[in-house]
């Protein structure tokens, strides 16, 4: 089979490693893809988003099958354009994808569905938000509609915060038009885990669970990053908790979706607070998460393609998954400045070495390949080193330990990932 990976950062290459080790795969490309893909297969210069480029290529080069690493290709239709084409792509159509692109469907599906998360409310005018807020008790969190790049959440703890929120979204639309509504939600405390499920729009493959790292620096300080790290699994879920998230999370989005007339073929990631009364959804996405993939896939001993195909072709009751019980930890190597401006085009070294290190796999991100063979940054997000090991603590030892190998000036990485 020749295989299409869409994307260009660290799930992508983690995709794109897990497919190119299916036996089923005789050739791989990647588009836009990074220094990494391009030592697993051919990079293809179009962009993520080009779905019109990137039809015309996968029609012309026969590919069998097109993964979709990032959202906003789903939500610009490539898998509708695809399939009404007679091709072969992972991931759902774009009105499936509404389930990441608007929070304000999201979030109408699940009270329709009583899938339990914050209660909420929408405005549209920054008069009458301004006016709820008086009123409101702080802290709440305010959330821009559409996609945001992981950037469009505001925790509010002060009228300070929230007025600072309102003006960013509303009226300096730092995010466009997916500020044109904007989520106010009430504000969960607990602890935050990442659930994630393989469906075809009626069965569903519950993945291991995963805990992400969003903020920049150690101790869960700093801004709000893409994710600066991971582990899996988390023993958060244990004694009822995976049960508890299928039953009134995961299989009520799916049945609920399909009945609305909007299946969803492909990755349900439900990122959830767990809470003295249980697990509430912060958020549902619709692709895997990124750096989660890169330590979900390690773990995955089943061949992912088969798996991908049952998916598309509704096949999945037949699939089983076989995972590593070993724990896997990735801790996420940025370019200083990330997650603002950052410096591209700088030597990469030692990433030979920490790549031979036993049970250790250097993700690329941010990475260009030269023609000479060497590797640069290129992008925020460099690296996502992951690690397996015996228990989580010897996992965490060895990415460090691979990490500390790995040099390019003025890296930056949390020391904190899986403690
Ligand atoms: P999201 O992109 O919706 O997952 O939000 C990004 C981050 O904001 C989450 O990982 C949480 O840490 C935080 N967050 C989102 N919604 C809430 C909420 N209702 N209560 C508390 N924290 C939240
Ligand atoms: N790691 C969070 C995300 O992929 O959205």
């Amino acid at each position: 089979m020749k295989v299409l990976v869409v994307g260009s950062g660290g799930r992508e290459h983690a995709l794109a490693w897990k497919i190119a080790a299916s036996p089923l795969v005789s050739a791989l490309y990647c588009a836009p893809g990074n220094g990494g893909t391009a030592q697993l297969g051919d990079n293809v210069p179009i962009a993520a988003t080009d779905v019109q480029e990137l039809y015309k290529f996968a029609k012309q080069n026969r590919i069998d099958l097109t993964v979709v690493g990032p959202e906003a290709p789903l939500a610009a239709g490539l898998v509708d354009r695809f399939t009404a084409g007679g091709l072969k792509a992972y991931g759902p159509g774009a009105r499936a994808a509404r389930l990441e692109a608007s929070k304000v469907f999201a979030k109408q599906l699940m009270r329709r569905h009583t899938i339990p998360t914050a209660d909420h409310r929408v405005f549209t005018h920054p008069r009458e938000l301004r006016a709820h807020l008086q009123r409101a008790e702080l802290p709440l969190v305010l959330k821009a509609d559409g996609l945001a790049g992981g950037k469009g959440v505001f925790v509010c703890h002060t009228p300070e915060e929230a007025e600072a929120a309102v003006a960013a979204l509303m009226e300096r639309r730092v995010f466009g038009t997916a500020g044109e509504q904007v989520v106010v939600e009430e504000f969960l405390a607990g602890q935050e885990v990442s659930v994630h499920a393989l469906t075809d729009g009626r069965t569903l493959a519950v993945l291991e669970d995963a805990r992400d790292y969003k903020r920049l620096k150690t101790g869960d300080e700093g801004p709000n990053t893409g994710g600066m790290g991971a582990y899996s699994p988390t023993e958060l879920l244990q004694g009822g908790g995976f049960a508890a998230v299928e039953q009134q999370v995961l299989v009520p989005a799916v049945h609920g979706m399909r009945r609305e007339g909007c299946e969803l073929r492909g990755t349900l990631y439900a990122g959830l607070m767990l809470t003295p009364g249980g697990p509430r959804v912060l958020e549902f996405n619709v692709r895997f998460g990124d750096p989660e993939a890169q330590v979900l896939l390690p773990r995955l001993r089943s061949d992912l393609v088969p798996l991908l195909l049952a998916v598309i072709e509704g096949r999945l009751e037949e699939q089983q998954l076989d995972w590593d019980p070993r724990p896997a930890v990735t801790v996420v190597m940025a370019a200083a400045g990330y997650p603002g401006e950052v410096r591209r085009g700088l030597p990469i070294a030692g990433l030979a070495e920490a790549g031979a290190l036993p049970d250790v796999y250097v993700f690329h991100a941010g990475t260009r390949l030269e023609p000479g063979g060497e590797v640069r940054t290129d992008g925020g997000r460099v690296l996502a080193v992951t690690a397996l090991g015996p228990s989580r603590a010897a996992a965490r030892e060895r990415a460090y330990e691979a990490v500390r190998r790995i040099r390019f000036e003025g890296a930056i990485y949390r020391t904190d990932i899986g403690l």
